[in-house]
Parts: structure tokens; C-alpha cells; sequence
């Protein structure tokens, strides 16, 4: 059995203040409505250590939306896994699309940064995705494959337990758009058809798989119904806990 995982990810949102006023009104609500999903929150880094203060005494995962290829060095404004480790940070959101296409980042440099990740011992959330134009060109399963092949090379089959992928079709992030569950269970499936290749039937049976693209509380009870949907990636609605609550309990 795979067990829902719903995840948040401010992007650059909500200061160390409004961070850690969030997160602890996220840990009491999720007290209250006896939540019983795997929750992840991801601040930007400066809000980490007031929202792990916050969240003390709770099993919600508190995640760095990013980090450095190396340990430590001259690589002015980047930050180390060894300085969010240090903080008490085991969970890294890697590849997001937002850092593919602002930032450069490429299937080869994500490679690297999940690779240091999990030689640190880290858990590692890998964004995969297609854009409109790719999808629309019949790309999916070429891009999907890339992604897949070429960011998880050299990952170890017994490293597998410590990646979650999540499925973000670019065109459906921030958009209002979001792919019908029927869609995302598709790539979700491909996705999964893939690791089984790549991996064996056993790991991909057993990966968490989410959906990310304006999630919210009306349609992720059809996303989480899906056989190959685990879990989601949520952005702009998980900024205020009155709209993630309601994501975390769907099944409430
Ligand atoms: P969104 O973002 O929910 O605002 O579409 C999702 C994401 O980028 O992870």
C-alpha cells in the first residue's frame, strides 16, 4: 500500500514570521482533524528554522525547495545539503520546473543535485513535467523518459524508497488548469511503467507518485481517487492553511 502524500510548496512566498504563524496553525488544524497522510511543507530556506520551530513535536516534514551541487565551496548565494541537514532538514524538492526554466536547470544538473542528496542520506521529491508545446507536439512520453532516465541515472535500486516523483504538467502550474485526473493518471501510469523498466515491478509498485497543477480542495478527491495518483504537490493553494487543510483531509 502506498501511503498519500500532500505536500506544499510556498515557492518564494510568506516571510520567517507569516512561515512560522502558517505552520503552526497548520500543525494544531492537523491535530484536530486527526490527519493521517504523510504532510511535507517546503518554505523558502531563510524561513526553514522558524517553521521547524513551529512544527516541533508534529510529523509534518519541513523540506528545502532546492539546493546546492556541492557540499560546500565558493558558489556564492547557493545553499548546501550539508547546511540544511545540519538544520534538521532530511527532504529536498529537486527539478522543479520553475528551476528548469528560470534557472537552467537541465535532467543532467538535477542528476547531480539527487544524486549528493541521497548520498547524504536525504529523501528527494523529483519534478517531471511536459510543457504545452511538448504535449501538444505528441512529446509526453519522450520528455517523461528523458527526465526519468537521465535524472535517475546512476541512482541505486535500494535508493528508490527515498524518491518521490511528482508529475507537474508545466502548462497546468499556476494556470487554474489542471489535467483531468483521467490525464494525470496516464502520465502517472507511464511514469510508473518507466521506473518498473528502468528499476524493476517491485520499486515502481512501490514509488509515491504526485500530481502537482493547481490542486485544490475541489478536484483533489477525483486526483487521489486515481489508481497511480499518491499524493500531490501543491503551490498556490497551499499558502493559507483555511485552503491546504481541506487538500490534506480529502479523504476525511
Ligand atoms: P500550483 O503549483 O499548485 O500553484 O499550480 C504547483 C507547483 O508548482 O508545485
Amino acid at each position: 500500500m502506498r501511503k498519500a502524500y500532500i505536500a506544499g510548496n510556498w515557492k518564494m512566498n510568506l516571510t520567517p514570521s507569516e512561515g512560522a504563524a502558517y505552520a503552526s496553525a497548520l500543525k494544531k488544524a492537523c491535530e484536530q482533524a486527526g490527519a493521517d497522510v504523510k504532510i511535507m511543507i517546503a518554505p523558502s530556506f531563510v524561513s526553514i528554522p522558524a517553521v521547524l520551530d513551529a512544527v516541533k513535536g508534529s510529523d509534518i516534514i519541513v523540506a528545502a525547495q532546492n539546493m546546492a551541487d556541492h557540499k560546500s565551496g565558493a558558489y556564492t548565494g547557493e545553499v548546501s545539503p550539508l547546511m540544511l541537514l545540519d538544520l534538521g532538514v532530511k527532504t529536498v524538492i529537486l527539478g522543479h520546473s520553475e528551476r528548469r526554466q528560470y534557472y537552467g536547470e537541465t535532467n543532467e544538473s538535477i542528476n547531480k543535485k539527487i544524486l549528493l542528496a541521497l548520498e547524504l542520506g536525504m529523501d528527494v521529491v523529483y519534478c517531471v513535467g511536459e510543457t504545452l508545446e511538448e504535449r501538444e507536439a505528441g512529446k509526453l512520453e519522450e520528455i517523461l523518459s528523458a527526465q526519468l532516465a537521465v535524472g535517475l541515472k546512476d541512482v541505486a535500486p535500494q535508493d528508490m524508497s527515498r524518491i518521490t516523483i511528482a508529475y507537474e504538467p508545466v502548462w497546468a502550474i499556476g494556470t487554474g488548469k489542471t489535467a483531468t485526473p483521467e490525464d494525470a493518471d496516464d502520465a502517472h501510469c507511464f511514469i510508473r511503467k518507466t521506473v518498473a523498466s528502468l528499476y524493476s515491478k517491485d520499486i515502481a509498485e512501490k514509488l509515491i507518485i504526485q500530481y502537482g497543477g493547481s490542486v485544490k480542495a475541489g478536484n483533489v478527491k477525483a486526483l487521489m481517487a486515481k489508481e497511480n495518483i499518491d499524493g500531490a504537490l501543491v503551490g498556490g493553494a497551499s499558502l493559507s492553511v483555511e485552503q491546504f487543510l481541506p487538500i490534506i483531509t480529502y479523504n476525511k
